[in-house]
Order: C-alpha cells, then structure tokens, then sequence
C-alpha cells in the first residue's frame, strides 16, 4: 500500500476544474447504447468509439481519469498506442471498473448485489501493471413503490462488498472509487430520495470503517438527491442541491479527497446544472467534481453514428460538454455558455 501514491492519484482525480470520464460500459451496456444509434456493438467499433472519446484533442485539460472496461485495457489507438499508456501520456488518469455486475440479491426479490469479489486481489495486481491507478465498485440501489424497500439486508450486502473492495483497492495502491447509486427511476418523492440515499451512504461509510479502509485515499461516487423519474413533483435545480449537499455533509467525512457525481439519466444540461449550483456552494470539507457517463457521451454518440466521417464533430460534441461540466466543477457555469460552439 503506497500511501503517498495513492494520495497523489486521489487529488489528482479531484483537482480544480477537472473530472472523470466514466466509459466504462460493460458490452452488454454498450449494445443497448450503439443500439440508439443503429450501429453494431462489435469489438471494433467500440474500439472505434472509445478512441474517439480519448483523442479528442483538448480535452485533457477538463478530464482527470477514464474509467476504463477490461476489453478496453488491451485496445489501441488508431495510431496503435495502448489506450493506457496513451492517457497516461496526455495525463489522463487509466481507472477501470472491477465489479463484475449486480445480481439478484438471495431472499430479497426486486432488489441487487453487486459481485466481483473473488479473484478481485490478483486482478486488481495485474491492472496495476497495466496502468490504472483508480477503481470503480458500483452497487445499485432501488427505491421501490413498497415503502420496505431498499431493505436494510440490500444497504448492508452492498455496503459489506464495496467495503471489501476499497480495502482490496488500497492494499494494491490503487485508489478506491465507491459508488452506492441510488437510482432515479420510480415515482418516489425527492424527500425519500433523500432518506435513502443518506441510509446508503452511512451504511457505506460504516463498513468501511469496519474494514479499515482509509478515508484520506478514498473517492466516493454518488448519485443526486433528485425526484423519482416519474413522480409528479420534480424538483429544482436549487433544492437538489441543498438536498444532496445536506446528505452529503452529514455522512461522507471532512477527510475524504474528494466526491464525483453520477449523471444516472438524468439529462446533459441538469446534470450539468445542479453540479454547478453544489460547486458554487462556499466552504465544503472536499472538492466536488463530475464522473458522468451518459451526461458527458450523449451528444458525441448521437453525433457519431458509428460513422467515421462524423469523428471530428463527434469530438468537438465531447469537447463541448466536458468544457461544460469543468465550468461546472468550479461553479462557473450557465446556460448560456451551452451555445456557445465548442
Ligand atoms: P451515468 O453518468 O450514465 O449514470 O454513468 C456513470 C457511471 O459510471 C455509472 O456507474
């Protein structure tokens, strides 16, 4: 356990202006994406897509890290670099998502665990070698229409197996990313939303101070305290963040490097908009920055079309909502910059 690395890639993560690129999309994940775009989920093509994402010229200066998907450690640029070594290059930081997915959970019908555990040591050892210095361990849980669920045996196997994983994490140097999402479909209110995502995150931070796994070289990734998808009510940009803010400083600790945000389909511009309305907030214990998927891929997807003639627009698309969303992580951002060409 290098500590001082690991304080290193943490801050490094986290720093002014800059966030994560989650492409981290198992293949199955992808398919349903490509799928929207009439384009064939082959190896090649997301080869194809995620070089497009990582040569943007530029686009360093707003994107820390990229999650990563195994297949994608061992794949090329066009000009034949290894991926990792080619963001290490441009000082991006190579993570990779560990998990092995969300099962159903024994017992609790309705409800998931996430797996990955085993053999987790050795892998994590192997893509230390190759390049990446964080990780990602995502659980999933659903707020469900019966007022029981999540069930207190779903926050606890959750929060026990990112526990696992974080200490798994450190000992191999590699900077844990914890990411207990709480997901946003259903008709629940933002008033449970908040309530669960605050149980979520103390039986998180719980576990692992359980497990011994150290504040100080630990990410959490959250989702937004926002309104259940289809609930009547949908909340403002100005009471999620309060919500989320509220929720965040009564659970995470003041010790911690750093908090990254999921999008979790919420749409481009409100994800970028409520994590400008947190950033701007004075005096947070811990810098407050994007690891978003959809929210920062949508427009270069929809603009690429698995076309290569559509490559350069396609990355002047990624460039723009990256610039966005680093505006964004120093509070900085309006809607009117978003036309603004990019
Ligand atoms: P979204 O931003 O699309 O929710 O994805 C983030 C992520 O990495 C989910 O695990």
């Amino acid at each position: 356990m290098d500590k001082t690395l690991l304080a290193k890639t943490a801050a490094a993560m986290v720093a002014k202006g800059r966030g994560v690129l989650a492409a981290d999309e198992s293949s199955a994940t992808c398919e349903t994406r490509f799928k929207t775009i009439n384009t064939a989920c082959t190896e090649e093509n997301r080869r194809a897509y995620r070089g497009l994402l990582f040569t943007t010229p530029g686009v360093e200066k707003f994107i820390s890290g990229v999650i990563l998907f195994d297949e994608t450690t061992r794949q090329k640029t066009d000009d034949g670099a290894v991926f990792t070594d080619y963001l290490a290059k441009k000082g991006i930081l190579p993570g990779i998502k560990v998990d092995t997915g969300a099962k159903n959970l024994a017992l609790c019908p309705g409800e998931k665990v996430t797996e990955g555990l085993d053999g987790l040591r050795e892998r994590l050892a192997a893509y230390f070698k190759a390049g990446c210095r964080f990780a990602k361990w995502r659980a999933v849980i659903t707020i469900g229409e019966d007022p029981t669920l999540p069930s207190h045996t779903c926050l606890y196997a959750n929060a026990h197996a990112l526990a696992r994983y974080a200490a798994l994490c450190q000992e191999a140097s590699i900077v844990p990313m914890i990411e207990p999402e709480v997901l946003l479909d259903g008709a629940h209110s933002i008033e449970r939303c908040e309530e669960v995502t605050e149980a979520a995150l103390r039986a998180s931070y719980a576990a692992m101070a359980a497990h011994n796994v150290s504040i100080e070289h630990l990410i959490l990734k959250t989702s937004m305290v926002v309104s259940g998808k289809t609930n009547a009510r949908q909340a403002g940009v100005d009471e999620v963040a309060e919500r989320t803010l509220r929720v965040l400083k009564r659970t995470v600790p003041a010790a911690q490097p750093g908090i990254v945000f999921l999008s979790g389909g919420q749409s481009d511009v409100s994800a970028t908009a409520h994590l400008s309305a947190m950033a701007a907030s004075k005096s947070l214990p811990w810098p407050l920055t994007f690891s978003y998927s959809r929210a920062l891929q949508n427009p270069a997807l929809n603009t690429w079309k698995g076309q290569s003639g559509n490559v350069a627009a396609a990355q002047r698309a990624f460039h723009h909502r990256a610039h966005m969303n680093s505006l964004a992580a120093e509070g900085k951002w309006k809607p009117e910059l978003e036309k603004q060409v990019a």
